[in-house]
């Protein structure tokens, strides 16, 4: 899969993408990340990317052009399955998106900045709107960080054990049950005995009975409003 995102702030993907899952996802070609700087498409000789809003509003919008011509020269070199914005009114990201998009072979990630994005861009070229939660971010790098996470582990191949994406929470529309390791006793905090009897059918029916209960805990809070 390649995931091409286009900002105005490229530095803030160093690091995020160079650990753990994502660096081993990238190092054995399962997911090809390329980041472009919207700097590099101005049309402007001092390479600006944003100007002052129609109508007087406060805050600067980045301008249609960059953002065209970028996703112009992208387009010119391969077809695109989404090209998605990053905007906190997009549709709520959830593991079933990140489902859909890891089946992709190409897609563009724009993140937005400042006031927002001149809306003839999302008129002319955005497919797919998405947030990741009510509430405001500065921008929409950290977000495509979100979402090329959630997507990367999904990839065949990425996880060693296949299975473990699966088992992941919400890929059944249950939470994760608890999980220990060593040592059997911390402090009298005591791993539950079921999980050291051997016996797999009775551990199963308990991972189960705890996902069901974390679930519904969660959603009480959820309808509740509580933290
Ligand atoms: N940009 C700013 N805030 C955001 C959010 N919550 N989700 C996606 N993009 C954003």
């Amino acid at each position: 899969m390649r995931i091409d995102i286009l900002t105005v702030f490229p530095e803030m993907f160093i690091g995020p993408f160079d650990y753990s899952i994502i660096k081993r996802a990238k190092d054995k070609g399962l997911i090809d990340i390329y980041i472009h700087n919207l700097r590099d498409f101005s049309n402007d000789r001092h390479r600006r990317v944003d100007d002052y809003p129609y109508g007087g509003e406060a805050g600067m919008v980045l301008k249609v052009e960059p953002i065209a011509n970028a996703i112009e020269f992208l387009n010119k070199q391969r077809s695109y399955d989404e090209i998605i914005f990053l905007t906190p009114d997009g549709t709520p990201f959830t593991q079933s998106i990140a489902n859909k998009l890891s089946l992709m072979n190409n897609i563009i990630l724009l993140c937005g900045h400042y006031k927002g994005i001149d809306e003839r861009v999302r008129e002319l070229f955005i497919t797919m709107e998405l947030s990741i939660g009510d509430y405001v971010l500065s921008g929409g790098e950290l977000p495509a960080m979100v979402v090329v996470d959630a997507i990367t582990r999904l990839l065949p191949g990425v996880l060693g054990d296949e299975q473990s994406a699966l088992s992941d929470s919400f890929q059944d529309g249950l939470i994760s049950p608890p999980v220990y390791t060593r040592p059997a006793n911390f402090r009298g905090h005591k791993v539950p005995d079921i999980l050291r009897s051997g016996d797999h059918n009775a551990i199963e029916e308990w991972k189960l009975q705890q996902s069901i209960k974390r679930t519904q805990i969660r959603e009480n809070k959820k309808n509740n409003n509580e933290l």
